[in-house]
């Protein structure tokens, strides 16, 4: 009997650990058809982006540590001034309508790209908790 329960626990671990596993490589295949298709033309393909205009994905500082606000910028766009590994810009990103399914998906995938290697994994929860914040401060509700 021990040995049952111990066995269904054990394979009720592991298939959580598949469960997050098999989330996380959906999210990035997903992901990378996304940036493919609405972030390429700007940060490139190469996640570099372009000097003094678009701001790297690669290794940047900005995604990779204050992850919440990317999330904000691939959801709500982005402008004004705001520093890269120690670059600063001021330019215009637009809000690129995505859903926040999709947000999460091309987060994941720009964690892991080129190098990057960040073991967040992004989920839709997260991406609602940065839109709740920004809609409640407008809405009252
Ligand atoms: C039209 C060009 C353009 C497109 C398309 C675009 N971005 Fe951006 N992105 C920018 C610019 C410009 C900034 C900096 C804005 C500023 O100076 O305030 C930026 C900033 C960012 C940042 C924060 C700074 C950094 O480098 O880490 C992230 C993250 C980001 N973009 C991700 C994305 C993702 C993901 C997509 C696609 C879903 C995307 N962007 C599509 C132009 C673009």
């Amino acid at each position: 009997m021990r040995v049952i329960i111990v066995a269904v626990v054990f394979f009720i671990a592991l298939s959580g650990f598949y469960y997050q596993d098999n989330y996380l490589s959906e999210s990035v295949k997903r992901g990378q058809g996304i940036f493919e298709m609405y972030c390429i033309a700007c940060h490139q393909g190469d996640g570099k982006g372009i000097p003094n205009v678009y701001p790297p994905l690669a290794g940047s500082d900005y995604l990779l540590e204050n992850t919440e606000k990317a999330l904000e910028a691939v959801k709500y766009g982005l402008q004004g001034e705001i520093e890269v590994n120690g670059v600063k810009y001021n330019n215009y990103m637009s809000m690129l309508g995505l859903e926040d399914q999709e947000v999460a998906d091309v987060v994941n995938y720009t964690l892991r790209e080129w190098g990057n290697s960040s073991d967040k994994v992004i989920r839709i929860e997260d991406v609602e908790e940065v839109t709740k914040a920004k809609e409640g401060a407008t809405a009252k509700d």
